[in-house]
């Protein structure tokens, strides 16, 4: 029989579960060309505008033009859009005795970890109670006690990633362009968005945390340090800040969508990392970003609360404006619900991790399960499919070298 695990957000309402602060156990960079490089070569650094860290919620004003040498940008092209888990999987080659218990004696035949997987993944797992268009698909395979998870696009999304419109493909770059705006290769730098943006190249930490009842090894993009700080070791996840670019919210639509959806993910993006600042690039449909703003990740959620009776306080406000000439204010509104909890996205993950781990039961490098999410039926449904070259993840290069 198909096993199913629901998905609707009222079934993991409760405390938050267990999940350890996640420590950074190595790092990797990935040149343009995508080529692994043991070292931290493509970190970049935070170029603050007023020279000194944007304090949590405070905004400045900028001016960054965005398609600025976009034609000229450096993009990943599609053979490098299949890379499964092989970077990080090249990483845990290098870094093998890091996998080694205390106990020498012992024979060194597991990584002695539950799950290893991409930090992408984890986010993508922690939205799906509240995701309502997308739908995604999960595979895995287990071995030697280790599961190893890798997303895998959709029909859909294929479908749709060749149909996009410049348009989409230059909204799309945007996102790059203001990293270059705000990141320099040495602290101190200023940046040089004169030259094309290299979007194929990336710096990763890979992290160690737990999450409920299973360890969980992942591989993590970030964004850049921030100067003031940067701790000696590099170890320390908090001196690193997330960059995104939203559009500046004109209408309580797009209000909405920013509190429902952009919010969630940067939450959920940074704090399973330990990042405890998003700087947010505010632009409009052209393509010009006219403000920052510095949101404390722990914030994120509360966000949504305020600006909702704000939002609502504009509407009614404006209604009632019309109707009587008087102004209905924030504090007379109805309490009203959260449109996404912290608490449902981590249980929602662990949930799904516990389940994985029932139903992928052979120990095989080659066999897969794959797990579909539903959005319409609000299901992750469970298949196996034996040993399969489509979605394979672990490949004779990885599984010959390890535990040598
Ligand atoms: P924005 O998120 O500011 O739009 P990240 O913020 O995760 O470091 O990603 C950097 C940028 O990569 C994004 O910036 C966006 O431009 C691009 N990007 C990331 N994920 C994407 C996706 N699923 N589809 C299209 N672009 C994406
Ligand atoms: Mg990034
Ligand atoms: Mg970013």
């Amino acid at each position: 029989m198909e096993s199913c695990l629901p998905t609707s957000g009222e079934k993991y309402d409760g405390h938050f579960p267990f999940f350890r602060q996640p420590t950074k156990v190595g790092e990797f960079s990935l040149d343009e060309k995508r080529d692994f490089h043991h070292n931290n070569c493509q970190k970049k650094y935070i170029s603050w505008p007023l020279k000194r860290p944007l304090d949590d919620g405070q905004s400045v004003d900028v001016h960054f033009d965005l398609n600025l040498l976009l034609d000229r940008a450096v993009r990943k092209d599609d053979s490098q859009l299949d890379e499964r888990l092989d970077n990080l999987l090249k990483w845990i080659l290098k870094n093998q005795e890091k996998f080694k218990l205390q106990d020498r004696k012992a024979s060194f035949n597991s990584l002695s970890t539950d799950f290893v997987c991409y930090r992408g993944l984890i986010t993508k797992l922690m939205a799906t109670p509240y995701e309502n268009r997308e739908p995604w698909i999960i595979c895995a395979t287990k071995w030697r006690g280790t599961i190893y998870l890798c997303a895998f696009d959709t029909e859909q999304k294929i479908a749709d990633r060749q149909r996009e419109t410049p348009r989409q493909k230059a909204m799309s770059s945007w996102g790059y362009k203001f990293e270059q705006y705000m990141m320099s290769d040495s602290p101190g730098a200023a940046p040089d968005p004169h030259t094309p943006a290299v979007e194929s190249a990336e710096f990763c930490c890979v992290l160690r945390s737990r999450l409920g009842r299973h360890s969980v090894v992942y591989g993590a993009e970030v964004d850049g340090v921030d100067p003031h700080r940067e701790d000696s070791d590099g170890l320390s996840m908090a001196q690193f800040v997330e960059l995104k670019t939203s559009r500046e919210v004109e209408t309580p639509r797009q209000r909405n969508s920013l509190q429902r959806f952009k919010m969630l993910k940067w939450w959920a993006q940074s704090f399973l990392v330990g990042i405890e600042r998003v700087v947010v690039g505010f632009r409009d449909d052209d393509g010009t970003v006219h403000r920052l703003h510095a949101y404390a990740t722990k914030q994120l959620p509360k966000e949504q609360v305020r600006n909702q009776h704000q939002a609502a306080a504009e509407r009614t406000g404006s209604l009632v404006q019309e109707a009587s000439g008087e102004k209905l204010f924030a504090q007379q509104l109805p309490k009203q619900q959260d449109f996404w909890s912290p608490s449902v996205c981590m249980n929602f993950a662990a949930a799904f991790l516990a389940w994985a781990a029932e139903q992928v039961t052979d120990d095989d490098p080659r066999a897969v399960w794959r797990f579909e999410f539903e959005p319409r039926r609000r299901r992750v449904t469970c298949q196996s499919l034996g040993r399969t070259e489509r979605y394979r993840i672990l490949p004779d290069w990885y599984t010959e070298n390890v535990f040598r």
